[in-house]
């Protein structure tokens, strides 16, 4: 079988919902040997083979940019070169694979992402990053003016910019619920939501985990709370899928959306938005085409912004499928207990703050920590100076743990912040 002959039996678009079960009996190159258990370092480090980031670099900023995976990017590469090489090829028959993304519905991914995340297929839309998933939902609830969305002092401006759109255009409020410095329990943040509730609120919007510190917000209880008023709830999940376990039908939303470019390890690009079966006539198309008013195939009509890339769309299906059989439990496993390592060593540091809670339920593989006295891009620059140790510095210190790293990399992070609190 040639190249695009192992492609299009590989990507053939077919009807039906692929399981996770049908997967994992097409297996991946990747991580073929099981752990013998939970924190064997071997398998770890054999794993770390599967990413291209040269061996003497340590990345640890998977809050901007996961690292993609080989079978992510050579799935990439390969679509790339099939549609360049292919395009003349194609005659637009039916049974002929599509060169471009976003005038077919994706079905067999968006089914392969719906096992990931515990939803069926027609509640998944394909978008390009977060960003635009926060955008169409803002964008496309109907709402009145003096009607107000909850929401908290951390949103990133991907979680946040539109509802501030709407209330300038349509004079909704935006609120803020504030979350504590010293957080140190998430009944804290449960009760700052329900002490910000008015009677105008109807929307409770909250990132699942928040970009700066790395908190892990209590997303089943606030939604919860939201159902018992009657409230819209909007999760953003950009930290949250991949590093932790996420089933949306537990959590309850009525929307959740992410990057897999973060976590997920996908290709750079490639974005996700969930809606509740129930509540997509809720929300208006905002970009819109052929399909846009096509209420019987989901959140296809969600999907109507043009041709985008094919290629990545292919790599996001790879990452689902190698972060499926590295298993989604045990990567999340691995996150955090490499983070808990790094926030037990930081805190044993004379003249380290520590800015990411300690309670097991608020933090998971995001830390983010200061030096008295250091500015965070001082601290960010050693750290690569003297370790090739890939952080993010500003304001302060932000440390991401991915099934990439580990605990080497993070004793010889210590060791360098231990040398510069000693000034
Ligand atoms: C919590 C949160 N929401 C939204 C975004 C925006 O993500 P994207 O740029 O992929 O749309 C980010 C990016 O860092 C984020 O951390």
């Amino acid at each position: 079988m040639d190249r695009r002959e192992a492609f299009r039996s590989m990507f053939a678009l077919s009807g039906a919902w692929v399981s996770a079960r049908e997967l994992a009996a097409h297996p991946i190159s990747a991580a073929s040997a099981e752990p013998e258990q939970e924190d064997d370092e071997s398998y770890w480090a054999r794993l770390r083979w599967q990413f291209l980031i040269p061996r003497d670099q340590a990345y640890f900023n998977t809050g901007t940019l996961g690292a993609s995976p080989r079978p992510v990017v050579e799935a990439v590469r390969e679509h790339l070169l099939f549609v360049e090489e292919s395009l003349a090829e194609w005659d637009y028959s039916p049974d002929k694979p599509e060169r471009l993304a976003g005038y077919r519905p994706e079905e067999v991914l968006r089914g392969r992402i719906a096992d990931f995340i515990g939803c069926d297929a027609d509640e998944v839309g394909l978008t390009l990053n977060a960003t635009m998933g926060m955008n169409f939902v803002a964008n496309g609830l109907d709402l009145e003016e003096g009607d107000e969305v909850l929401l908290t002092d951390r949103e990133h401006g991907g979680g946040r910019s539109g509802w501030d759109v709407k209330a300038r255009r349509t004079g909704t409020v935006v609120r803020e619920v504030k979350i504590p410095e010293d957080l140190s329990h998430p009944d804290e943040i449960v009760e700052a939501f329900e002490a910000a509730l008015t009677p105008k609120t109807r929307v409770l919007a909250f990132p699942h985990i928040t970009s700066g510190r790395g908190i892990v917000l209590p997303a089943r209880r606030l939604v919860a709370l939201a159902r018992e008023r009657g409230l819209f709830s909007v999760v953003d999940g950009a930290q949250a899928v991949g590093q932790i376990r996420v089933d949306v039908r537990e959590i309850g939303s009525d929307a959740y959306f992410f990057s897999p470019h973060k976590w997920l390890l996908a290709p750079k690009g490639t974005g996700v938005l969930y809606l509740r079966r129930d509540v997509q006539e809720k929300i208006w198309t905002t970009l819109a085409s052929y399909q846009w008013d096509n209420h019987d195939e989901g959140m296809y009509r969600l999907m109507q912004y043009g041709t985008h890339n094919l290629s990545l769309l292919r790599g996001l299906e790879a990452a689902v499928a190698f972060m499926s059989q590295v298993g989604p439990d045990r990567v999340a496993a691995r996150i955090r207990r490499l983070g808990r390592y790094l926030r037990d060593g930081l805190s044993e540091i004379p003249g380290v703050v520590l800015e990411t809670p300690t309670h097991p339920d608020l933090a998971a593989g995001m830390t983010r920590y200061g030096v008295d006295g250091l500015e965070g891009t001082t601290l960010q620059d050693e750290l690569w100076k003297r370790r090739r140790i890939r952080v993010r510095g500003a304001p302060s210190v932000r440390q991401c743990t991915h099934i990439y790293n580990n605990f080497t990399q993070l004793d010889e992070t210590l060791e360098v912040v231990r040398a510069l609190a000693r000034g």
